[in-house]
């Protein structure tokens, strides 16, 4: 059984990429991400090439995943760095990239965060708040730039199909400007001599089920745009889907550069994918530590939990869950569950396996985006370990040690 290149079964062993899982997991324990950057680069690479026909630059998106290795793979492969933080625009500087590669997103960031984008010269804004814009041009004045390079967001009322907790570009959403804030931004940009309004920027949400409303809201930013000659950069975000079980049909990334491709003309495209490049190339490795039968069900209480992997908790998201010993055996509907004390501390619900033994590991997919990054130390629990597997297919490291019980208790100060 194959999931993707990087993620199959061979002799009933679950690998990524040429190492047995259960190889990896006997040297770090458990929970542990492992993270195939073989799959991360091809997965890069289908984005490259579906947009080849265009001006395109692809900024991964960190908050995917922003563990060092996964950005400094990237960034080596070309790719450029969508930050949504201060934190972020530090760790990808960390990890090689150029500021003129990284785009500063997000709708709240602070006058300090701004400071910070300007004096490291990251190269563009997404801007979301009509003040945001003195800020940076306060910044400017403060560090002597001239042409800060300026990407107004706009919310385009187009509602993507996704969970709604991951659509954005609905009109009462939080983010982005309406066309006419930005019409009258446009109207008064001499307020602000040292920005540059040079882009647009558009992203209606994650996880897209369908191009038609990128279509749509593309074109909405198009119409937008047209009467501004210096506006020739349009950033029409991530939202790229990956597939979370196995035979799920969504739309490819070659289908949305496809609706695109008659509707931008003579315009430099910006992506921000995140969830694309690395969802599919992460696992969530977990071991079982206690079987229940109770009320007519089988629970499998697992040592990963919400904690690591919040995604079923919060969006009841599914993911494919995988014995690492692959058995033939008949299967029957079991709970995957974690230690935590919260009813919603679910990752899987009916979730069809063999029967299955205390020490028994179990890989949860597709969980490479979304998931270490929305880690938290709820309950006192260490974070995981993270580990990649190199382009190579068969060396492999630990980028992340796992946390301690100490680690939990460094930066208190009682
Ligand atoms: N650009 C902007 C402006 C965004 O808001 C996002 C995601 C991206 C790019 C990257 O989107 P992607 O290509 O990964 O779909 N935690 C949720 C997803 C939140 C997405 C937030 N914004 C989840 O686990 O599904």
């Amino acid at each position: 059984m194959t999931f993707n290149h990087s993620i199959h079964y061979h002799h009933n062993t679950l690998h990524i990429d040429s190492i047995p899982v259960a190889d990896i997991v006997r040297e770090v324990g458990t929970p542990v991400y492992i993270y195939s950057l073989k799959r991360a680069l091809e997965n890069y690479e289908r984005i490259k090439n579906a947009f080849a026909d265009f001006d395109a630059h692809v900024h991964y998106s960190a908050k995917a995943n922003a563990n060092l290795a996964i950005l400094r793979a990237l960034i080596q492969a070309g790719a450029g760095i969508d930050a949504v933080s201060a934190g972020e625009i530090h760790r990808a500087i960390t990890a090689g990239a150029k500021p003129e590669n990284i785009v500063f997103a997000g709708v709240g960031k602070s006058p300090t965060e701004i400071a910070y984008a300007v004096s490291q010269n990251v190269g563009w804004f997404n801007v979301e708040n009509v003040a945001e814009l003195q800020y940076i041009q306060t910044a400017a004045e403060q560090y002597q730039r001239e042409q800060i390079n300026i990407a107004l967001r706009l919310n385009p009322e187009v509602t993507a199909s996704t969970h709604p907790y991951i659509a954005t570009g609905h009109g009462g959403a939080k983010f982005g400007l309406t066309a006419d804030v930005i019409g009258g931004i446009l109207a008064r940009q001499t307020d602000y001599p040292r920005l540059k309004f040079a882009g647009l920027h558009v992203h209606i949400g994650s996880q897209l089920g369908d191009t038609t409303a990128t279509q749509t809201a593309v074109q909405k930013a198009l119409d937008m745009i047209a009467p501004y000659p210096a506006i020739r950069t349009l950033n029409i975000g991530g939202g790229f889907p990956a597939a979370y079980q196995t035979g799920q049909t969504l739309p490819a990334v070659a289908e949305f550069a496809a609706a695109l491709k008659p509707i931008v003309k003579d315009y430099t495209l910006l992506l921000e994918p995140g969830r694309s490049i690395i969802a599919d190339a992460g696992i969530l490795i977990t071991q079982i530590l206690y079987v229940k039968q109770q009320a007519a069900q089988t629970f499998y209480i697992v040592d990963a939990s919400m904690t690591e992997l919040v995604r079923p908790a919060l969006y009841k998201a599914t993911h494919e869950i995988v014995p690492v010993i692959g058995h033939e055996a008949e299967k029957n509907a079991a709970q995957i569950v974690g230690p935590v004390c919260e009813t919603s501390d679910v990752l899987g619900r009916d979730v069809l396996l063999p029967t299955l033994q205390t020490g028994d590991l179990l890989a949860i997919l597709t969980a490479g985006a979304y998931g270490m990054v929305m880690s938290s130390n709820y309950n006192a629990r260490p974070r995981p370990a993270e580990v990649v597997v190199n382009p190579d297919g068969s060396t492999w490291q630990i980028v992340r040690q796992r946390e301690t019980w100490d680690d939990l208790l460094r930066s208190e100060l009682g």
